[in-house]
């Protein structure tokens, strides 16, 4: 007893870098002669997060239980959150994070009324909501309810889904939209195991993040209610839900996807090689912890590509290209079950150590399923991607081409650029370079298992490669530049820059294009999604109406059903204010609401004179009210 107080509140004193599974293991009485040495210092993996109220080294939330209903007359969800609380000896209060939520009332366990005040609203932080503590309270349990436009739910009409006759509901948390929903420490480094009970309508199905409980649901009154648990503590950004007219086809044993039922079919045949992709990832980097992985396809309003919620990846139904040629989406979202879910970023400062790290990850995941070909082509189409974002962020020397980020006073969604996914792969390519694959494969497999279910600062990762890897070896860490890599902008000269064999025909075809040759005759038989995703990324910036009308023709681009190659295609044909592929570029914009295709379009526009923003403006008109918050917020930024 004794020593599991000790252990609770030496993790109380490291603030956010403790994890209730590290309570509970200190909790388990070993002899004394073989009790393990006391937990690493946590000074490099901790970090103050500017991006919550949180103050965790007084009182953290360890669990999260869930009683809501979902009201879509009234686009509510309402009901109670009841969070487990550790507090230090002496803490009188603990501090959640709210945004735009209705507090009615916060109780203890027993019923009692506590004390609660709403602080006043912060643009990008929402509002802290105290809580009075009286000595030994352990639980606390807030009712409240969302507001309608809570930044991280959409909630779709009947038009908006594939069936057409069920309203939609999903949920985004990251990177600090969870408080939108759910009144707690919004914060990476607080990780909280949790419970749910979501009430829905008769007709519709619950899906979460979590160990479905109640796969048919249970009759209540006024709907269904389904009940989840997840009893590994994850960052409260990985809380989610999803309720819709669902179905679930199994993949594999441990695989599955669910989806509406129309959908369904085309959604089992893309994603059909999942199962390998979860055994694949694990030859790589150990054993997936998570149970089971499954997919939820979404409608196409869903912002994100991918978002690796525990257990359910949310994903586009833009991957769905009949040739499972956009796989390496799944594979990237799979990843982040090792880099992101298992070990990380203390704060969005540390953004890279999530996306970095599962985008050369995703990159092994391919090689091994599909081979070094198509890995090195994909890989070769995030480095050009890195060129390109380190001229938006503001060339070589900016401050966002820095690995390691500064956000003070800025949204985090303000530094999430390619720079952290490519810039990331890219460091940790050439470090894997400069010690060999061997050696580099034992050591992140090592780095997962020490740092599992815990927070990462860069700081702490630097200290972890130092301590694991190099070794006391100064010439190799002055070759690779840990330093450099991680805090200084622009990219490295030792940069390991991939190549495709493939790609280097590719662009001799576009340069054959581009010095006259006609379209017909250029060669691109048997080309894949990646090789002509390269070849419209390779042609000149500036093309003629003749010339693009060739390709368009001889290539049926505007009637291109991968939406990789036709948002290339669009691109190019705004850039060079293409008139006939309007009408596809108007489909395109109102048929989905995926960010990474709809800002960047947008921005072009509004670059192309009165020609482009007046088209801009009247496509927005009718396309904004189909978008997500997170897709019209950009959006907006850029028409408005
Ligand atoms: N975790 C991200 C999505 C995200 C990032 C949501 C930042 C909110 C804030 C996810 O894993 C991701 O990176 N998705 C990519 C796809 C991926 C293949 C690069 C996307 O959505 O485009
Ligand atoms: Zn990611």
């Amino acid at each position: 007893m004794h020593l599991m107080n000790r252990a609770a509140l030496a993790c109380i004193g490291a603030l956010a870098a403790c994890a209730p599974a590290a309570v509970a293991a200190a909790a388990d009485p070993a002899p004394a002669a073989t009790a393990p040495p006391a937990a690493p210092t946590t000074t490099t993996t901790d970090a103050r997060d500017i991006h919550s109220f949180a103050r965790p080294g007084e009182a953290r939330v360890t669990h999260v239980e869930l009683d809501l209903r979902a009201d879509f007359a009234a686009k509510r969800l309402a009901g109670t959150a009841a969070l487990d609380v550790q507090a230090a000896p002496g803490a009188r209060r603990i501090v959640l994070d709210t945004r735009d939520l209705t507090i009615q009332g916060v109780t203890d366990a027993a019923g009692a009324p506590l004390q609660w005040t709403l602080g006043t609203a912060d643009t990008v932080l929402g509002r802290p909501l105290e809580v009075t503590l009286p000595p030994e309270t352990r639980r606390i349990v807030v009712r409240y309810q969302t507001s309608p436009t809570a930044g991280a739910l959409q909630w779709l009409t009947p038009a908006q889904t594939a069936g057409k006759r069920h309203p939609y509901l999903f949920s985004q948390g990251q990177a600090i939209l969870t408080r939108s929903w759910i009144p707690t420490q919004d914060s990476p480094g607080i990780r909280q195991t949790y419970a749910a009970r979501i009430t829905v309508p008769r007709e519709l199905r619950a899906v979460m993040s979590a160990e479905m409980l109640t796969p048919e649901g249970e009759a209540v009154e006024g709907g269904r209610a389904f009940r989840f648990r997840l009893d590994k503590p994850v960052p409260p950004y990985l809380i989610a839900l999803a309720v819709g007219d669902l179905a679930f086809r199994a993949l594999g044993p441990r695989t599955g996807v669910y989806t509406e039922p129309s959908m369904l079919e085309r959604s089992a045949n893309e994603l059909a090689d999942v199962e390998k992709m979860v055994a694949a990832a694990e030859g790589l980097y150990g054993p997936y912890r998570w149970g089971r992985y499954d997919v939820l396809v979404l409608p196409p309003s869903f912002p994100f590509g991918g978002m690796e919620n525990p257990r359910l990846t949310f994903a586009t139904p833009t991957i769905l290209a009949g040739d499972r040629s956009l796989v390496s989406l799944i594979a990237h979202e799979l990843a982040h079950s090792w880099s992101g879910n298992l070990v990380t970023n203390a704060t969005w400062a540390d953004f890279w150590l999530n996306e970095g790290f599962t985008t050369y990850f995703e990159n092994r995941i391919m090689e091994a399923l599909y081979g070094p070909e198509r890995a090195a082509m994909l890989a070769t189409l995030g480095w050009h991607e890195l060129q390109d974002e380190v001229t938006a962020v503001g060339g070589p020397a900016a401050p966002d081409s820095r690995l390691h980020l500064d956000l003070s006073g800025r949204d985090p969604d303000a530094g999430m650029t390619s720079i952290a996914y490519e810039k990331g792969a890219a460091f940790l390519r050439t470090v894997e370079q400069a010690v060999g694959r061997a050696r580099w494969d034992a050591y992140l497999r090592s780095y997962f298992d020490r740092n599992a279910f815990k927070p990462m600062t860069t700081a702490g990762f630097l200290a972890d490669l130092r301590a694991n890897l190099i070794g006391g070896d100064a010439e190799l860490e002055r070759r690779i530049g840990i330093e450099r890599w991680a805090y200084q902008p622009g990219i490295p000269q030792n940069a390991v820059v991939p190549r495709s064999n493939a790609f280097a025909r590719v662009a001799s075809q576009a340069q054959a294009f581009a010095a006259g040759t006609g379209a017909a005759q250029l060669q691109t038989r048997g080309w894949t999604t990646q090789e002509w995703q390269h070849f419209l990324g390779a042609l000149p910036k500036q093309l003629t109406p003749a010339q693009l009308a060739d390709l368009g023709r001889a290539f049926g681009l505007s009637r291109q059903g991968n939406a990789e190659i036709l948002f290339a295609w669009l691109q190019l044909a705004v850039r060079n204010r293409y008139q006939p592929a309007v009408p596809a570029l108007e489909q395109f914009l109102t048929s989905q609401g995926r960010r990474k295709f709809v800002r960047p379009l947008f921005a072009e526009l509004m670059a192309q004179g009165e020609w482009g923003r007046s088209l801009a403006r009247s496509i927005y008109a009718r396309a904004r009210p189909g978008y997500h918050p997170v897709t019209s917020g950009s959006v907006d930024a850029i028409v408005k």
